[in-house]
């Protein structure tokens, strides 16, 4: 969704700005524009499309000045049009503000704008910060834009600056994540680290409500009361080579093939071997109380909800625990009632999801303890949590999230075994368990090997224009991810469905034309899939079996077949996951689409 990069310092903005817009586009937009400021001049730019359309835009020009801001736009209020795009301006062309997320009451704010004689040049709502702005201003930009935050309802991320205040630039926030980025060439600030990483890795996380005024080599942050906030930066271990496709040609690819160590740097220096334990420190100050928990509500979106699916299987095998698995944007308009000792789990790659924060935001005012599950350090949800664990995962740039699902599930897994280990779970168990999560990397490279294999599958149904993924019990929540990951960058439909409910719709689909891939592990379902995939073929429906190593029978009635290696049954999912990512990846390919961007999709959804 809409991002947000700003540079004050010794060096030109503009190719600084440009660069930080790339390495947003992932985040899925629309529009695009900057707007950079050389004494007593702003000068603007923006375009409709891709960041290259307003790189043409500004073609040979020279933009001088050192300080500017630039914005991705996403359309909420108004189409994805020049006049539309950020960066928005008051009547006189002073102030200048990209903004993320909505201005609920901009409405009523427009109505009296206008009377006071502002003219509105856009459809946004963005707008109506522009002319608060100048109507407050007096000299002192950062007291107008909190003026103007004390009026507005709804989220934002904003940056602003204005001509009669070179040299600086003004930011807030409130719901949409906003950071400051500190290096010795200048300050930035960005809706998140991947825009800044090839400069600093250096940053500080403003809260909901404050606001900061940032210069070439300091930065001011503040409170909505105007109280100072004293707070240093930290830095992130994400690396500017993280953010770069180092040879592959999409970031999907990159990151199905960094799955391996993805497993690897979940599990890093996590796991008591003798005793069968892992160790979260994370984790520490909730413990008391977590061990003694019995109930836990998981709320994600996405892919993040199916692993949380997932974890249901895993939480029930190794612990006393009873699971629950919400979708954010239901739960929180649920009448919520939760048993004593109840912890809430926030499952977010980005740790900003705008329904996943508002669950999470109910559960705690309904007295839930909250924990997160989050791979971006310092996020809303991260900050927002009474404790958690880190995916440790480094960016994820392709809009389709596939090495977070992964982590996620190796992280539930360990927080299960580790709960699993103060109940019931015996020693041996869990040593057991610890000896097959780490044998995970190298069976996923196992799978990576066979590529090829998968790409020749793909070949051979990527024209079919509708798809079934089937799984049971572990498998299920694999079938819907499969299913997630076709439909997301293909564009091809598919449903993944639990296979025991096939019979009470689905099956009267099944045709020659409608491949089906059955996720089918030799565990206590093992016959209940066979007799699902013979009711298939006794169709004519042609299947794609991912089925476990060894498994002969499943050649005599699938029409292809990828194996998995053998796992405990309870990781079979994070192997089995990986041969339908490729699947998706090649189809999409095969088709020729955007892979990394897929059209309509966001990476970070941070509206509701
Ligand atoms: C978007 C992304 C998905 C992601 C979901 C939840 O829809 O495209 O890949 O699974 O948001 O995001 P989160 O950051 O909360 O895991």
């Amino acid at each position: 969704m809409c991002g947000i990069i700003c540079y004050v310092g010794k060096d030109k903005a503009e190719p600084i700005l440009i660069e930080g817009l790339k390495r947003l586009e992932y985040r899925g937009y629309d529009s695009a524009g900057l707007a950079v400021q050389d004494g007593d001049q702003i000068c603007c730019h923006r375009a409709k499309g891709k960041i290259i359309e307003l790189e043409k835009k500004i073609g040979d020009m020279t933009i001088p000045g050192n300080t500017g801001i630039a914005h991705t736009r996403w359309a909420t209020h108004g189409e994805p049009t020049e006049a539309n795009a950020h960066p928005h301006s008051d009547n006189d062309g002073n102030v200048f503000v990209i903004h993320n997320g909505i201005i609920e009451n901009y409405y009523s704010l427009k109505k009296n704008l206008k009377k006071s004689g502002a003219v509105f040049k856009s459809e946004t709502d963005t707008e109506v910060l522009a002319h608060l702005i100048a109507s407050y201003f007096d000299g002192d930009l950062n007291k107008a834009v909190r003026q103007t935050m004390a009026k507005v309802e709804g989220t934002f991320g904003m940056a602003v600056i204005h001509k009669q205040v070179p040299d600086e630039i003004v930011v807030a926030r409130r719901g949409s994540p906003l950071i400051i980025g500190v290096s010795d060439g200048g300050t930035f600030a960005a809706s998140d680290v991947s825009a800044m990483v090839r400069y600093t890795n250096k940053v500080v996380h403003l809260n909901d409500n404050e606001l900061a005024t940032i210069t070439a080599d300091d930065f001011t942050i503040s409170t909505g009361q105007a109280q100072t906030v004293q707070r240093s930066a930290e830095t992130v271990e994400w690396a500017a080579e993280d953010a770069d496709l180092n040879g592959f040609p999409h970031f999907m690819l990159k990151e199905i093939y960094e799955q391996p160590d993805t497993i690897q740097n979940a599990i890093r220096g996590r796991i008591d071997r003798g005793e069968g334990v892992p160790k979260l420190g994370g984790l520490s100050p909730v413990w008391e109380q977590l061990k003694e928990c019995r109930h836990i509500v998981i709320v994600a979106c996405g892919t993040s909800y199916y692993a949380g699916c997932e974890a249901k299987y895993v939480f029930e095998k190794l612990t006393e625990i009873d699971v629950t698995v919400a979708l954010a944007s239901e739960f929180r308009y649920r009448k919520l009632n939760f048993a004593p000792n109840t912890f809430i789990i926030a499952m977010s790659q980005s740790g900003e999801t705008a329904d996943t924060l508002a669950a999470i935001r109910e559960a705690r005012r309904k007295g839930a303890s909250l924990l997160g599950i989050v791979n971006v350090v310092g996020s809303s949800i991260a900050r927002e949590t009474d404790a958690g664990v880190y995916n440790h995962a480094g960016p994820e740039i392709g809009v389709a999230s596939t090495k977070i699902f992964i982590s996620q599930l190796t992280v539930l897994t360990l927080m299960a075994l580790l709960l699993g280990r103060h109940q019931n779970l015996s020693l041996t168990d869990g040593v057991e368990t610890i000896r097959a999560l780490e044998a995970l990397p190298d069976q996923v490279k196992d799978i990576l090997s066979k590529a090829n294999d998968i790409q020749a599958i793909a070949e051979k149904y990527h024209k079919h224009g509708n798809w079934l993924f089937l799984g049971r019990k572990y498998g299920y929540p694999i079938a819907m991810e499969g299913a997630l990951k076709l439909k997301e960058i293909s564009y091809i439909h598919a449903e993944g469905y639990a296979a025991g409910e096939m019979k009470h719709g689905p099956i009267a689909l099944i045709n020659p034309k409608m491949p089906t891939v059955a996720i089918i592990f030799q565990d206590s379902m093992y016959e209940k899939m066979i007799s699902n995939i013979q009711e298939i073929k006794s169709r004519r429906g042609p299947i794609i079996a991912i089925a476990t190593e060894g498994d002969e029978k499943i050649r005599e009635l699938a029409d292809d077949v990828i194996y998995i290696p053998k796992t405990l049954d309870i990781l079979n999912p994070i192997l089995s996951v990986v041969p339908c990512q490729l699947l998706a990846y090649y189809c999409a390919q095969l088709l020729g689409r955007n892979i990394d961007k897929p059209r309509n999709l966001a990476k970070s959804v941070t509206v509701e």
